[in-house]
């Protein structure tokens, strides 16, 4: 892939207070999806797109998505930004401007997108990747006319469309993007308590500028533990990995570490199991084991188990004669 002169600037300065309490002590851009943490998918897209040069927002345990970008990315050009208190997406990418110039790609750090970067690099005008969604509410939501965005409004009441606006955006011009964001922030404006990125491109639209809407099909939220869990159902069917367990059957698709041991068990469908973690004796479908968590004797379904946690079941012994009738589950208690 060609080099893209495009800079992608992406916003991880986020808490992630719904994924509590494994936002604790990760930012949420660290938290696994199939084999990596969700920014490792969003930076392998952008290299995989051309693009050499990344500058991150941090703010929330910033320092740990350093350590993690330095360590796994060292040919990748990053910056950072910092964000020291959360007043917006808009005032996320305004903080920015001046180590960004040239056109730029914003991509949101809490999507996984399955969507041709490509098109928003080489397409002559400006870019917002949308989606058809049923209830518009909690998103910024466009409208059209002849084939460009006519307006658009962050989170309305009322939404005027369907149209969400998804997470991707392209600006063939830097300083035409910060210059409506440095007005939005001069003037002091806010919707919904924060400076809106959707506010200063609706400045840019009414002021004549012209964006097209890019529909997209996949994308992936990671927001919440039931949405996180579907991106890596999603990421382990795209993948298909081959991983291997000692005395274990193995119930596709399943990551396991190569420095994970698992063993006497049944693993699977859609299940990732991290870096160290060790697993013996349980039986575990849909679900993310972080990197040296301990699970032993367990039957688990639907679960997030984060880093170095243990989780150790129950072992019972029984000596049943005929006709006993032992039951374990509550419809003992009729
Ligand atoms: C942000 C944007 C919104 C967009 C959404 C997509 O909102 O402000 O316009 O539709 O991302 O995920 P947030 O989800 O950060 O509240």
């Amino acid at each position: 892939m060609a080099k893209s002169e495009f800079t992608a600037v992406v916003p991880v300065a986020g808490a992630g207070t719904r994924l509590r309490p494994h936002t604790y002590t990760y930012p949420k851009v660290l938290l696994t999806v199939g084999d990596k943490p969700i920014i490792g998918h969003i930076l392998d897209d952008l290299q995989k797109a051309g693009i050499g040069r990344v500058c991150l927002v941090i703010g929330y345990l910033g320092g740990k998505i350093k350590e993690y970008v330095s360590a796994n990315y060292p040919g990748l050009h990053v910056t950072y930004v910092e964000q020291p208190e959360p007043r917006g997406l808009g005032h996320a990418i305004w903080l920015t401007r001046r180590s960004v110039g040239g056109p730029v790609l914003v991509m949101l750090g809490d999507t996984i997108l399955d969507a041709d970067i490509s098109k928003f690099l080489t397409s002559k005008d400006d870019c917002i990747a949308v989606k058809e969604v049923a209830d518009p509410r909690r998103f910024g939501v466009v409208e059209t006319r002849g084939g460009f965005i006519s307006a658009m409004a962050e989170k309305p009441e009322k939404p005027k469309t369907n149209l969400a606006i998804v997470g991707i955006y392209s600006f063939r011009s830097s300083q035409l993007l910060y210059n409506s964001l440095e007005k939005l922030v001069a003037s002091g404006r806010t919707t919904r308590g924060e400076v809106q990125f959707t506010d200063a491109l609706s400045l840019m639209v009414r002021s004549g500028h012209r964006i097209k809407p890019l529909p997209i099909d996949g994308w992936y939220d990671c927001g919440k533990p039931e949405t996180l869990l579907e991106t890596n159902r999603h990421i382990l069917d795209r993948k298909r990995f081959a991983p291997k367990a000692k005395n274990t059957q193995i119930i596709p698709p399943v990551y396991i570490s190569p420095t994970a041991k698992v063993e006497n068990s049944i693993v699977g469908p859609y299940v990732s199991i991290g870096d160290g973690a060790r697993i013996a004796s349980s039986i575990i479908s849909d679900s993310i084991v972080n990197e040296n968590a301990v699970i032993t004797d367990m039957n688990l379904t639907g679960s997030l188990v984060g880093p170095s946690a243990t989780v150790v079941g129950m072992k019972d012994r029984l000596n049943v004669g005929e006709n006993s009738e032992i039951r374990f589950d509550s419809s003992a208690c009729e």
